[in-house]
């Protein structure tokens, strides 16, 4: 699976633009926004791991004590940054997720992976982010995806049909867009909890409508 740099470089914005969503994609968000609100009032720190242009670094930053932030997309990194440069919680870095230990040095108490930034990052690359993340964070990791289920590739289909990108492949839970510049992809959860599980996480999950759904691990070991 190649990487999505060149296509959040460019024309991946479409992905954050609401007007693009269909009912289904925009309950999902809607309720993860209103969980990832409720959740982390209050918590010390957040890593937002694949932050885009910086949708949550703005929600969160006033209900938390401080949030890093860490994008390979410059257009991106560069819109979060300016978006949010009245904070001075706020911290943006342009960087790769399986280069993190390189990129922050201190821990993190809940580390956030929003809006199927996972299924976006090749698969080969899921157990380096995952040492990486049990590494820096001190008591949960949150990631948003899709459900694997046929209607909810009905509704992904739906999906990339509005935002306009030309869909090459279908594989399994995993849809190739743009003459494969963007690999949109999904797993089962008993995936997350393999990758979890083996490093010391234990995981529950809470529904986002059909569509999304929010894997929790809570740190159980250290
Ligand atoms: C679907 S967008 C989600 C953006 C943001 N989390 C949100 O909820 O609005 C996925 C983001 O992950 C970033 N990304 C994908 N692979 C990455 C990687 N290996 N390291 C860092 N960022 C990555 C993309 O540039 C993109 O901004």
């Amino acid at each position: 699976m190649k990487d999505s740099q060149e296509f959040y470089e460019g024309m991946g914005l479409k992905f954050l633009d609401p007007q693009n969503e269909t009912e289904g994609i925009r309950e999902y968000l809607k309720l993860e926004e209103e969980f990832v609100l409720r959740t982390f009032k209050g918590v010390d720190s957040v890593l937002d791991v694949g932050c885009g242009e910086g949708r949550y670094l703005r929600k969160l930053a006033p209900i938390v004590g401080k949030i890093t932030g860490i994008d390979f997309a410059e257009q991106l990194v560069d819109l979060a940054k300016k978006s949010t440069a009245n904070f001075s919680n706020v911290t943006t870095l342009l960087g790769r997720a399986e280069h993190l230990p390189t990129l922050v040095e201190e821990t993190f108490t809940y580390a956030l992976l929003a809006w199927n930034t996972i299924g976006n990052i090749p698969q080969e690359l899921h157990q380096c982010i995952f040492d990486n993340l049990a590494k820096l964070v001190d008591e949960k990791i949150f990631i948003s995806t899709f459900q694997c289920s046929p209607e909810v590739m009905d509704e992904r289909l739906r999906y990339y049909a509005k935002t306009g990108f030309k869909v090459e492949n279908i594989d399994g839970n995993q849809v190739i867009l743009e003459g494969g510049l963007h690999c949109a992809n999904a797993y089962p959860l008993s995936y997350f909890q393999e990758l979890l599980e083996s490093r010391g996480f234990s995981m529950k999950t809470y529904d986002f409508g059909f569509v999304g759904v929010m894997i929790e691990g809570t740190k159980t070991s250290i």
